[in-house]
């Protein structure tokens, strides 16, 4: 059930039904199979079958609030989850978080080898950029520039990179609040800001609401991460489709192990209501997807 009145009488499922299927068909078309040797079917098998889509789902709920340019949005959605997916290959390597199972599956590395997963997220983030910037379609040039940019900052070193070295340097540090909200805002929260940021731009809005829905996205940015942290050890592994209490394994710094899992609950929730009171905010009229998107968030359990 939903927490907010607004959605109330939104079914997300029958809205999200729709994009979810038109995003699938279009990054089956936009990942081609023919990469030379075989990167394409590492590429496809990073991509295509599984996640939640959360991130083209915020864009299309951001770009409908605007009324934005319908093929703007579905290459802003489709490149999100590009780099959505490179960052989970790279994230699942021996390098860095060393994870044999990604969503019900072998991670990229043990299917195809270190070396063509390395490849691998790296063609698919130059993809997420190639899709932004057709040489043919309906995309005004400003609109393909300000989503290259948004895309860029959130992925690069001021976003989930930055975040990810971050994340890297902290093994086994015990970090203050301040500092962890730092590391999440940066891995995790700045893609799913770009998302919301990313479908605002397919449209028109005023100051008010871009700074509404910055302000939604990242509220609801942080509290991603902090419900991942607590999935990671109340879930297993079959729920969650991959590997299940890794955060402790690995001697990370998450929010339970800062908070405890109530603290962590309570923290999330709190951020579903700043997120939920900064769209209100908005003057934006069409908000039921956002709206159901961030509660879903805080109140999922994969
Ligand atoms: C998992 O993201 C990795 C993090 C950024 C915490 P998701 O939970 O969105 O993963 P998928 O896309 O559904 O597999
Ligand atoms: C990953 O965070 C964030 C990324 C940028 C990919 P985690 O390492 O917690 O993600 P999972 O739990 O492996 O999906
Ligand atoms: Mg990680
Ligand atoms: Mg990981
Ligand atoms: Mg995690």
């Amino acid at each position: 059930m939903s927490s907010s009145a607004g959605a109330l009488n939104f079914d997300l499922r029958v809205w999200s039904a729709a994009h979810l299927a038109a995003v699938e068909a279009s990054l089956s078309d936009w990942v081609k199979a023919d990469a030379p040797a075989d990167l394409g079917s590492a590429m496809r098998y990073a991509v295509l079958d599984g996640g939640k889509r959360l991130r083209p789902l915020l864009v299309w709920a951001a770009s409908e609030a605007v009324g934005g340019n319908l093929d703007a949005t579905q290459r802003a959605a489709c490149a999100v989850e590009l780099i959505h997916a490179y960052s989970l290959v790279h994230d699942d390597l021996p390098c860095m978080d060393n994870d044999v199972l990604r969503r019900g599956k072998a991670t990229v590395h043990v299917a195809f080898g270190e070396a063509q997963a390395l490849l691998a997220g790296d063609a698919l983030q130059a993809l997420a950029f190639e899709l932004l910037a057709p040489d043919v379609g309906t995309v005004p040039f400003e609109i393909q520039a300000r989503l290259c940019r948004l895309l860029a900052v959130a992925a690069g070193q001021a976003g989930m990179a930055g975040g990810q070295a971050i994340d890297l340097a902290s093994v086994g540090a015990k970090l203050t609040q301040a500092q962890l909200q730092h590391m999440h805002q940066l891995k995790t929260g700045a893609l799913l800001e770009a998302s919301v940021m990313m479908g605002a731009a397919c449209g028109q809005s005023d100051q008010r609401a871009r700074d509404s829905l910055k302000t939604f996205g990242a509220a609801l940015g942080l509290a991603f991460q902090v419900v991942d942290d607590i999935l990671d050890v109340t879930q297993d592994a079959a729920t969650l489709g991959k590997t299940a209490g890794k955060d402790a394994a690995n001697d990370k710094p998450t929010y339970v192990s800062l908070m405890g899992l109530n603290g962590a609950h309570d923290y999330a929730q709190a951020l579903l209501q700043q997120a939920l009171v900064a769209l209100r905010a908005s003057g934006l009229s069409e908000t039921r997807a956002l709206e159901a998107l961030a509660d879903m968030v805080v109140n999922r359990n994969t």
